[in-house]
């Protein structure tokens, strides 16, 4: 099933339109893991003639912008071309210097980008800034792709809240464990290497003591893929059990560890992994204060987490209603037992009715698995800003 646009699109996109946007978009997307905080950009310039004369994507370490970077390709031949740039240029100087101001000096007559972005400092600016300019500007095509490419972003900046993605492998009968707490391997390779591919998109992985415990994992990033900050690994920790031998502790000076805990966590405790260099932050009301874990995330600049479960904490976020997208990787196997844990514990659902339900649910079969992912359902106010965003041509 592919994801629904919720997006009306004007029908007066042309053909050359469309695969500029979908190159400029694929462009943005080969910044994953390299652009955190930034959002992901890519660019793509074409001349007069309706040729292609350079294109570029963002890698924040590089410190030159998509446009940037496709203009210096393009030379003389933007003038009077297009620049299909896949979020709305920013005319402000932050560390580089304004794009509205580059894509006007190299005499191009249009700009096309399918959404604003919603960081103040640009929103709808970079878009009036090249108007005045005299600089046609359209905006609506791809928006739903578009959004979808920096969703992290896109919430985080709307939110100030991390965007939490929920990441479980279960069996046929939605048990991540067997009843002994044995856990490997529920999925099979290549959902296993999928879901590596999933750490590398976020800034920071999270799970709870009783994975911790069970499975002394060591959640790092093993994708291959370079990335610019390291995967901070994050354990909520209550009662702080985590113990200085444990591989995350172990593994503390090579890549950040991070607990939260309640401010009663006996201090011996913190004394001997804080020794490891993990370090373990005391939040009012305790790690099950949800919210208050997430804001010192995103205090950090931590964008997004990839939550890994298990069953407990799933079901914490998933009550608390923090969770933004939820990936299932379900595997034809049986595991069976009352005791054995459930994908998702904590309240649940008093009513079908009340059942989470996934909207733009995308299925992909993984080997002898299959991996469901979705949004769990928008709230009113979401709804509404996304109809609101309806495509514009100014
Ligand atoms: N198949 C999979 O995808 C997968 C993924 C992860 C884990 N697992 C398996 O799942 C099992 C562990 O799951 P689990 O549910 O027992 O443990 P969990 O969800 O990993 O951790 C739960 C514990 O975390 C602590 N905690 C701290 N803050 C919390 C909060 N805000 N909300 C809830 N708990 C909080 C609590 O400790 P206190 O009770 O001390 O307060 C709680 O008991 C293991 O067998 C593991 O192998 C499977």
């Amino acid at each position: 099933m592919q994801p629904t646009d919720s997006i009306t699109e004007s029908s007066e996109w042309s053909e050359t339109d469309r695969k500029c946007m979908r190159r400029a978009l694929e462009l943005a997307s080969r910044g994953s893991g390299l652009v955190s905080p930034s959002p992901l950009v890519g660019c793509v310039i074409v001349d007069l003639e309706g040729n292609l004369a350079g294109e570029g994507f963002y890698v924040y370490d590089k410190l030159k912008h998509a446009e940037t970077l496709a203009l210096e390709q393009a030379g003389e031949r933007a003038r009077g071309g297009t620049a299909y740039v896949s979020l709305e240029p920013h005319s402000h100087h932050s560390r580089t210097p304004p794009c509205t101001d580059a894509l006007i000096n190299a005499g191009i007559n249009r700009v096309v980008a399918p959404i604003e972005d919603p960081n103040p400092e640009v929103s709808g600016r970079g878009f009036a800034h090249l108007r005045e300019a005299g600089v046609e500007t359209a905006t609506g095509l791809m928006a739903s792709e578009a959004e979808r490419l920096n969703e992290k972003y896109m919430h985080f900046i709307r939110k100030n809240l991390p965007f939490v993605h929920l990441k479980l492998a279960c069996s046929l009968d939605g048990k991540i464990a067997t009843r002994t707490g044995d856990s490997r391997w529920v999925a099979g390779e290549e959902a296993r290497a999928r879901a590596h591919h999933l750490r590398h998109e976020y800034d920071a992985i999270m799970v709870g003591t009783g994975t911790a415990l069970a499975d002394n994992p060591l959640l790092t990033d093993r994708s291959g893929k370079e990335r610019r900050r390291p995967l901070v690994r994050i354990v909520l920790d209550e009662r702080l059990q985590l113990g200085p031998n444990s591989k995350l502790a172990l593994t503390a000076e090579e890549a950040p560890v991070l607990v939260f805990t309640s401010k009663e966590a006996d201090d011996a405790a913190a004394a001997k992994l804080s020794m490891r260099g993990v370090e373990v932050f005391r939040v009012d009301g305790g790690s099950r204060n949800l919210r208050a874990v997430l804001e010192e995330i995103g205090r950090r600049s931590l964008q997004s987490i990839l939550l890994e479960g298990g069953g407990k904490i799933a079901g914490a976020f998933l009550d608390a209603g923090l969770v933004n997208k939820a990936t299932f990787f379900i595997a034809p196997i049986i595991i069976g037992g009352l005791d054995a844990p459930s994908a998702v514990a904590g309240k649940g659902a008093e009513r079908m009715a009340d059942a989470i339900r996934l909207r733009d649910v995308e299925i992909i079969p993984r080997g002898q698995d299959i991996e469901v992912t979705g949004y769990p359902r928008r709230t009113d106010e979401e709804e509404t800003r996304r109809h609101g965003d309806a495509a514009t041509r100014r």
